[in-house]
């Protein structure tokens, strides 16, 4: 079957300065209606170098999970030549003609890989992006034959990116198990402990003729347990938050921490899964990595039992995690 990407239609309708109908949002979800105009209140951006103040850092990402359910972290720790290095190779695999990205073009039964559309929209609107998928981290779930081979440091550039990332992971898994009174591990092991699996997504977002009618990435919670991303310097994320869609600042050099849709249920409400959405740009092509960690699918996920009781009774249902991805996938209630 013959796909169309939305780059190569993008560099026609750029030229034809129109967007084709099937990318046009009904008003309810056009950009340039529903995006709140007034003062915009910034996405918490929390400094994770303040080590010796644990219990400040640990409230402060505690509220903003309660509050936002996403954030942005500084001082991670992760080198910016890592980043710059993450992003220059999945740049270069984006700009490779058509036909080289092709060769790694989702295949049927795999979700890893070169494609334009997972989930499939109720109106059958189209989304301005095309992406990437592929795990990079257990070892076990890793496959190399569907990694970039071009440009040739790609695998290095992504292993070495997954190395840190696995330790920011790590901390923030334990601060918001202590911001909900438990034992630091206890998130991590609900989640499949070092089982953890970490995948990279590259969206790719390409000019837009008309970005207030066309949308990147609709509106969605991550149905991981956490997603960090990096953006490019293009902003383009959403943030809906009091009934209105925000702009999240970029913020040079920071992650963007979401609370997916597994740890709203560990903590049966408490932390919230973000409901977001992406905006495209008419003169720039945006980019972004998100890396969704989520546990392995045989792990049983539900409110967990230090945090139940008659008077907060469980707001979730108990389930494997391959059940969940089931149901959200194919649009079925949870
Ligand atoms: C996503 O939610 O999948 C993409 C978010 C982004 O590009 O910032
Ligand atoms: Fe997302």
């Amino acid at each position: 079957m013959e796909v169309e990407r939305v780059q190569a239609i993008a560099s026609l309708s750029i030229l034809k300065d129109t967007l084709p109908p099937e990318f046009i949002r009904s008003e309810y979800e056009q950009p340039g209606i529903t995006t709140f105009t007034g003062p915009v209140p910034d996405i918490p951006v929390i400094d994770l170098s303040k080590r010796e103040l644990r219990e400040e850092l640990m409230q402060e990402i505690r509220n903003a999970s309660e509050e936002w359910g996403i954030f942005q972290v500084v001082n991670h720790g992760i080198p910016e030549k890592v980043i710059k290095e993450l992003q220059s190779v999945g740049k270069e695999f984006f700009e490779l003609p058509l036909d080289e990205k092709e060769k790694y073009a989702v295949k049927p039964g795999s979700f890893e890989g070169y494609g334009t559309k997972l989930q499939k929209e109720p109106e059958g609107k189209k989304a301005w992006v095309d992406y990437l998928f592929h795990n990079v981290w257990p070892p076990s779930r890793v496959n190399h034959d569907i990694w970039p081979q071009n440009p040739p440091s790609y695998r290095e550039a992504n292993e070495e990116y997954a190395k840190h990332l696995i330790r920011v992971v790590d901390d923030l898994l334990e601060i918001l198990s202590e911001g909900l009174g438990l034992e630091k591990q206890v998130l991590k092991e609900s989640v499949g402990g070092d089982g953890l699996e970490y995948l990279l997504k590259i969206n790719y977002y390409p000019k837009c003729p008309r970005p207030d009618l066309a949308l990147g990435v609709v509106a969605h919670t991550d149905m991981s347990a956490i997603t960090i991303l990096v953006p490019n310097e293009v902003p383009g994320l959403q943030v809906f938050k009091d009934d209105h869609w925000f702009d999240a600042k970029y913020v040079p050099n920071a992650l963007v921490v979401h609370i997916g849709d597994q740890i709203e249920i560990l903590s049966n409400g408490k932390y919230k899964s973000v409901l977001h959405r992406t905006t495209v740009n008419k003169d720039k092509v945006r980019m972004s990595w998100p890396v969704f960690c989520s546990p392995p699918e045989e792990t049983v996920v539900g409110p967990l039992k230090q945090l139940v009781n008659d008077d907060n009774p469980p707001k979730f249902k108990t389930k494997k995690y391959k059940d969940y991805q089931y149901c959200k996938l194919n649009k079925l209630p949870q």
